[in-house]
């Protein structure tokens, strides 16, 4: 059967690791990239052999029949939109959107045209994150009756050379980062009922790092150190910080407390890590891992899914339901923190199916 063709809109500082991973599943081809910068899309297909197009005629081309969407968040929407009334289905970086009114947009869209949409994060979807999963489900540490995560950072202007949008609004380190902890969390515990927040800012401009604009100062425009208290529901209460104001700390990225024992689940911006457990007061354990895709930076599974699933009329995992979930999550915390009430979810979701043991790699059904 003949791949399906993707065409990716946005190839800037992420586009490479989805170049670089596509290969590794036959059933979809990357065969166009298209950017608002021509330069920096005839650059990228130059490095990957593909053709560069603007993005009209991409939109336009009857060989992609999914757009790729690797644009900055303020641009997810308007480009999942173009890409809906060019009659692809669109699979976009994370977040899905920067305000839930305008992921309702893609959402309507994409039911009213009957195309699928997806999001990042799909790191859920690796050995890793699948095999704390599995081990949550076979009741190792028994029910969750809390939890913390913790994503804490000096801020991306130490490594980005463009890192303006991290601090303009739909910025910020909970749209930014959040999206791989709560899916993570949601993946393996279920929606959250309610969520309550704190935020603030430390630092009024940042300095860019690195690059040709290395020393120009950017301006802080969001928050960024934010907290929120989630409660999942089934029960389980677990507190999420995200931060571009702290120079280090000695957290673990998600921790898990159960009726039996604890979890510490491996960074959830990654594939790999080990799943380590403790029984009671024990000792730290692996959980030994028996799903694939644990082994490297697979950042392309979520759409490779999406591809597959669009043949088999299965649902996709890295879905609208859970990247709007996930972003109600994040929006309400911020909310909260600025209204100082807790907030109840209105858009819920299940969890996504897990993915299926013991398949030969490239393979997803
Ligand atoms: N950089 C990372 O390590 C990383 C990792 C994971 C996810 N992401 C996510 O990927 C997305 C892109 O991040 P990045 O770091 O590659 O950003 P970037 O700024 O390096 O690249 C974005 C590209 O999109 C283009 N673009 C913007 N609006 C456009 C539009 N309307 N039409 C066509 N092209 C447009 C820009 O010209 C630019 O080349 C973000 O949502 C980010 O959160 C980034």
């Amino acid at each position: 059967m003949e791949p399906i063709g993707v065409g990716i809109i946005g190839t800037g500082n992420i586009s490479d690791a989805y170049l670089k991973a596509a290969p590794g599943f036959s059933f979809l081809k990357v065969v166009a990239c298209a950017d608002i910068n021509m330069e920096a899309a005839r650059a990228k297909a130059a490095a990957h052999g593909i053709e560069a197009l603007e993005v009209a005629a991409l939109l336009a081309d009857p060989r992609v029949g999914i757009v790729l969407n690797l644009t900055t968040p303020q641009h997810h929407v308007g480009v999942g939109l173009q890409a809906i009334a060019a009659g692809k289905h669109v699979y976009s970086e994370k977040p899905l959107a920067v305000e839930l009114a305008e992921a309702m947009k893609l959402v309507d869209a994409a039911a009213k045209a009957g195309l699928r949409a997806g999001c990042a994060p799909d790191t859920f979807l690796g050995g890793s994150h699948q095999t704390a999963r599995a081990a949550l489900d076979s009741g190792l540490i028994g029910e969750v009756v809390a939890g913390s995560a913790a994503m804490m950072v000096p801020g991306h202007e130490i490594w980005h050379p463009n890192p303006d949008f991290y601090y303009q609004p739909g910025g910020g380190p909970m749209l930014d980062m959040g999206p791989y902890y709560l899916t993570c969390l949601v993946n393996m515990l279920g929606p959250v009922a309610a969520v309550t927040g704190s935020a603030k800012a430390a630092y009024a401009t940042r300095t860019i790092g690195s690059g040709p604009r290395a020393g120009q100062v950017v301006e802080v425009k969001v928050p960024t150190h934010i907290s929120g208290i989630l409660d999942f529901a089934n029960g389980a209460q677990i507190t999420i910080t995200t931060s571009f104001d702290v120079w280090k700390h000695g957290h673990n990225h998600i921790e898990l407390y159960g009726r039996k024992g604890s979890m510490i689940v491996p960074d959830p911006n990654q594939f790999q890590g080990a799943v380590m457990a403790s029984e009671h007061r024990g000792d730290w354990a692996e959980v030994e891992q028996a799903h694939l895709y644990g082994d490297g930076n697979y950042r392309i599974l979520g759409l490779a899914d999406m591809a597959q699933a669009i043949r088999t009329g299965r649902p996709h995992r890295a879905s609208l339901e859970l990247s709007l979930h996930v972003l109600e999550i994040m929006t309400s915390i911020i909310k909260a923190a600025e209204t100082g009430l807790r907030i109840m979810l209105s858009h819920q979701c299940g969890r996504p199916e897990a993915m299926v043991p013991g398949l030969p790699k490239g393979q997803l059904d």
